[in-house]
């Protein structure tokens, strides 16, 4: 089915500011913001106005290079690095791109530190994008005979380079086939799914219905979807994957099914220093973002509230892990490690 050509962005670069669609007006409002600097860039961070492993570490590695330009010291840079690697703490691509711009800032030298990081930020955002379209056609080829494709969260253009992780296997599937489509979980509490993926296939044409998370397990079981492809924030040396939180649930609902389960994401979330996923900090969030939904309170007053935004999938529930440099199956520590040592090639 011909699907949209028209790109949606999430960041923008214009050589001297970002400006970002704020994530957290969508799908009623369309507004960008414009970030000028290391504190501001890790706010919109924070509070989700940009979200998605890859893009919060193209967001910040602008971040820290804007605050260089600002004020072009180490002093400047360190407490910048350390204010936007705070900013959250689970997507490891947040620590990996601001690690990259200021090793490119230190290694110019003091006279040449912003125009350095500037130039090893758009090139975390390209080869980003440059990864999107290559996860995109070797998902597509793992997936090639699954018409529906059941997924979490949103792994589209608003959280990554390009055109998304999983979401954009299931959008070239769509370009490539007829009769692809989505089930998006609407992934309480901040319904990503609900408001950025529905946004995302409704803008690009791509079929879909839109489920309450409760529902994907019995939708697996009955056989309608014939695969789950979801994003991940990190990738512990082992395979075990971090993402949105209930995608552990629709891994264990999938094996019960026999449904292939997929994971996509580029290499820059995989965390080769972390052995497994045991050891990766999962980030606990307001405890609001439960007790209501949007303006709504959904709860009786002092209702006491766990809030962790992410969970853990062992690589033993994991068909296959999609990448801009290959797919790793089975995942393992060994298919893993092939991955990472074949850069460049
Ligand atoms: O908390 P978020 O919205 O930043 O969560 C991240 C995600 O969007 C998902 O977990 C996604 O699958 C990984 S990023 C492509």
């Amino acid at each position: 089915m011909p699907v949209s050509t028209r790109p949606i962005e999430a960041v923008r670069w214009d050589g001297r500011r970002l400006t970002v669609l704020d994530q957290t007006r969508l799908p009623l409002e369309e507004r960008w913001l414009t970030l000028t600097g290391a504190q501001d860039t890790a706010e919109a961070i924070r509070r989700l106005a940009v979200r998605g492993a890859p893009n919060i570490g193209i967001a910040a590695a602008y971040g820290l290079a804007m605050e260089l330009s600002a004020g072009p010291s180490l002093g400047t840079l360190e407490d910048a690095c350390e204010l936007l690697v705070r900013a959250r703490p689970t997507a490891v691509n947040l620590a990996w791109a601001v690690a990259k711009v200021r090793a490119a800032a230190l290694g110019a030298g003091p006279s040449m530190l912003a125009g350095a990081a500037r130039a090893e930020a758009q090139r975390i955002h390209a080869d980003e994008d440059a990864a999107s379209t290559a996860i995109a056609a070797l998902g597509a080829d793992v997936l090639d005979t699954a018409r529906t494709l059941l997924t979490h969260c949103n792994s589209g253009a608003l959280a990554t380079g390009g055109r998304g992780s999983a979401l954009a296997i299931a959008i070239e599937l769509a370009e490539r086939h007829e009769g692809v489509s989505v089930i998006a979980c609407e992934t309480r509490p901040l319904l990503q799914g609900a408001r950025l993926t529905a946004w995302e296939l409704a803008r690009l044409g791509v079929p879909f219905e839109l489920v309450v998370d409760g529902a994907a397990a019995g939708l697996l079981r009955r056989g309608v979807a014939d695969a789950v492809v979801v994003g991940c924030d990190r990738v512990a040396a082992n395979g075990d994957a971090v993402n949105k939180v209930g995608t552990y649930g629709h891994a264990l609902a999938a094996q019960a099914a026999g449904v292939p389960f997929v994971v996509a994401g580029p290499t820059s979330t995989i965390d080769a220093a972390t052995p497994d996923g045991d050891a990766i900090e999962i980030e606990e969030r307001d405890p609001d973002e439960v007790l209501r939904i949007g303006a709504t309170v959904v709860a009786p007053p002092g209702t006491p509230v766990r809030n962790p935004a992410f969970d853990v999938t062992p690589a033993a529930l994991i068909t296959a892990l999609v990448t801009e440099r290959g797919v790793a199956r089975p995942v393992s520590p060994a298919t893993i490690e092939a991955l990472l040592g074949s850069e460049g090639a």
